[in-house]
């Protein structure tokens, strides 16, 4: 079976030995285990830590969450009910059956509709589709965010907030040079910064918020290789807390900040906008090299 539901998440399996798990719970895929062009085996490639909470009480610590409708803390009037990220990522999804079974990979499709719960907090026609995609060295994620009223236009950030598994005292993030940032671990910076290094790396605690970036990224590492692309996600966050902000974390495992970097393409510098009775898509493919 390709596709195995285990109640509470789903494991996607593909013939050439990639796997990968995707919890109900925020949709969030938190395993993904695939071989690269260099090395066969299936290795895992996101980082989940081990102090995560998978019981659907708390965020996912780790993995792909998906942010909407707002990223960050609300800045929009339509949001002002909402906590930091969003809804999406600690909501039960549904799983809405099996969109590709073949040789190129394996898809499932999860949504998330108004709930009285959400409907209280967020009272927007809304519904949300995501389809989770594995192929042998690929994994891609696609968001679908419907507006389901037949009158008003509505407002939304989306972005994938991505744990990729990775040495963060070794990586580079490219390219990112010459595009304008905000540098969220200083509150007291007012403005824009510009990127002038030709490779990012994360040795400190990095907070930003790349704009109108190329949707096209890689992260690369003594050894190893991933990129990413994006579509219609404009902008790009580079996360990483080190000890700094990663110790003040429950859920964040001891020293968890070295072995990861959060490149986590989105549309959230402004505010994407849906009208009536329209599905707006952002997607992404996040591949082994
Ligand atoms: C990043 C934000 O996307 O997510 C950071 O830019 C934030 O500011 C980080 O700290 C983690 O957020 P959370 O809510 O999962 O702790």
């Amino acid at each position: 079976m390709p596709v195995q539901d285990l109640n509470d998440k789903l494991i996607l399996k593909h013939p050439k030995g990639a796997s990968a798990e995707v919890l109900l719970y925020g949709a969030t895929v938190t395993s993904w285990k695939t071989g690269g062009n260099s090395n066969p085996e299936p290795l895992e490639r996101l980082f989940l830590s081990s102090k995560a909470v998978l019981d659907g009480s708390k965020a996912v610590r780790g993995g792909i969450p998906v942010v909407f409708p707002c990223f960050g803390a609300p800045t929009h009037p339509d949001h002002k009910n909402l906590s930091q990220h969003g809804f999406a990522r600690s909501e039960l999804w549904k799983w809405d059956g099996v969109v590709m079974d073949n040789e190129a990979g394996v898809s499932v499709r999860l949504v998330l509709e108004p709930s009285q719960k959400i409907s209280a907090i967020y009272p927007k026609p809304f519904r949300l589709s995501y389809v989770v995609t594995l192929a042998e060295h690929q994994l891609s994620t696609d968001l679908h965010v419907t507006n389901t009223s037949f009158s008003e236009q509505f407002e939304f950030q989306a972005l994938f907030h991505n744990y990729i598994r990775a040495p963060s005292d070794s990586l580079f993030v490219t390219p990112l040079q010459g595009l304008q940032y905000k540098d969220k671990t200083d509150d007291s910076l007012q403005g824009l910064k510009t990127e002038g290094r030709s490779g990012v790396d994360v040795k400190k605690f990095t907070d930003s918020v790349y704009t109108n970036a190329s949707q096209s990224y890689t992260v690369t590492w003594p050894g190893g290789e991933i990129s990413i692309r994006s579509q219609n996600l404009k902008d790009v966050v580079i996360w990483n807390p080190q000890a700094e902000a990663g110790g003040k974390m429950g859920d964040m495992e001891e020293g968890g900040w070295e072995r990861f970097v959060c490149v986590e393409p989105g549309y959230v510098d402004g505010f994407e906008n849906v009208a009536a009775g329209s599905t707006w898509s952002g997607g992404q493919v996040l591949t082994i090299n």
